[in-house]
């Protein structure tokens, strides 16, 4: 018995005869062919062709409903704790101050960068506003710091941060992915490769910031123990740390967190600390299998929120 043409496979020797020219024996023949090699890509394309219009009747029904994410249907998880969003929104708030009264000092000929020092007090006031937020920025450090060590759910959370090879094996996949070599997505735990990187970034940053900061603050004491090379150097790596750390930001996390059309305009779970369930399972499935397989909850997991009654 002979296998049937598969839908595909009849679509390709169609297309090979309309288009091509080939005649009907020779496209059916090129199609079994070619069938094979196009199938996974095909796949792909369909994937993405869906995504597009699940985005789009996401945008719509949210254009109709006032709260889409309780009206999508599935559970919420409590994926932040209060203490992480306050951490987070601190430094979020001081590094938006340090950005608006130290770029300006960086590109302090054009016309814009008087404007900003103006709003912020001028050149007098803009560099206490300056320290201020740096005082912030290091004491959110340090509060980071003590949440590592001092509580649970810290040091479960930085333990999921930490790399591992499976996070290389992840960004490939992922490469392949959108190469459209592979239909299947990396799948996550709690958090991605993109996430620790975010994270890790932070830590370098705040250790090169605060750390040069800290040598501008109280050049005149430092000079009288280091040589003037070591305030100058200081100096260009707060400069240039400033202006990558701002791009980072504007560039990396703002479209992972805001620009992404999937949460365009932005990503509430900052605020809220809860993520839909429907965005666990695309974004965290291999969390939300765990979560869901009744095993016991780790102290970094995520809980469905009718569990807690509400926030934490
Ligand atoms: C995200 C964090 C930060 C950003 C984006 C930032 C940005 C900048 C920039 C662009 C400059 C001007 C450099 C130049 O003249 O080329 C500057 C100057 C300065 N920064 Fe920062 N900074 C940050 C954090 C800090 C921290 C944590 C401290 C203190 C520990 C600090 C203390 C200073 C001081 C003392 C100056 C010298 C200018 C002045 O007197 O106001 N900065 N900052």
């Amino acid at each position: 018995m002979t296998d049937q043409p598969s839908h595909l496979e009849k679509a390709i020797a169609e297309q090979l005869h309309s288009a091509h020219g080939l005649d009907l024996e020779a496209a059916a023949r090129r199609a079994a062919d070619m069938q094979h090699r196009l199938a996974p890509r095909f796949a792909t394309w369909v994937r993405r062709e869906l995504t597009i219009l699940e985005s789009r009747d996401r945008k719509r029904s949210r254009a109709q409903a006032p709260r889409p994410r309780a009206a999508a249907g599935g559970r919420e998880f409590q994926r932040f704790s209060l203490n992480v969003r306050l951490q987070h929104a601190v430094m979020a708030v001081s590094v938006i101050f340090l950005i608006l009264t130290g770029l300006p000092l960086k590109f302090s000929d054009l016309a814009i960068s008087k404007g900003v020092i103006n709003f912020f007090g001028g050149p007098d006031v803009s560099p206490i506003v300056h320290r201020v937020a740096a005082s912030f920025l290091i004491f959110v450090g340090l509060w980071h710091l003590a949440y590592i060590a001092l509580t649970r759910e810290g040091r479960a959370h930085f333990m999921l941060l930490l790399p591992r090879p499976q996070d290389a094996r992840d960004a490939w996949q992922q490469i392949n992915y959108f190469l459209g070599r592979t239909d299947q997505r990396p799948r996550f735990d709690k958090f991605s490769y993109v996430e620790k990187f975010d994270y890790w970034a932070v830590y370098w940053g705040m250790v090169i910031m605060i750390g040069s900061g800290t040598v501008l603050w109280f050049t005149n004491q430092f000079l009288k123990v280091f040589p003037k090379w070591f305030t100058d150097i200081a100096k260009e790596a707060h400069s240039d740390e400033a202006l990558l750390a701002t791009l980072a930001i504007v560039i990396w996390h703002f479209y992972n967190v805001h620009f992404n059309p999937h949460k365009f305009p932005m990503n509430p779970t900052f605020i809220t600390g809860r993520i839909s369930e429907q965005e666990m399972i695309e974004e965290h499935p291999l969390e939300w299998e765990r979560i869901t397989s009744g095993a016991p909850l780790g102290p970094a997991d995520s809980r469905p929120v009718e569990e807690k009654g509400g926030q934490r």
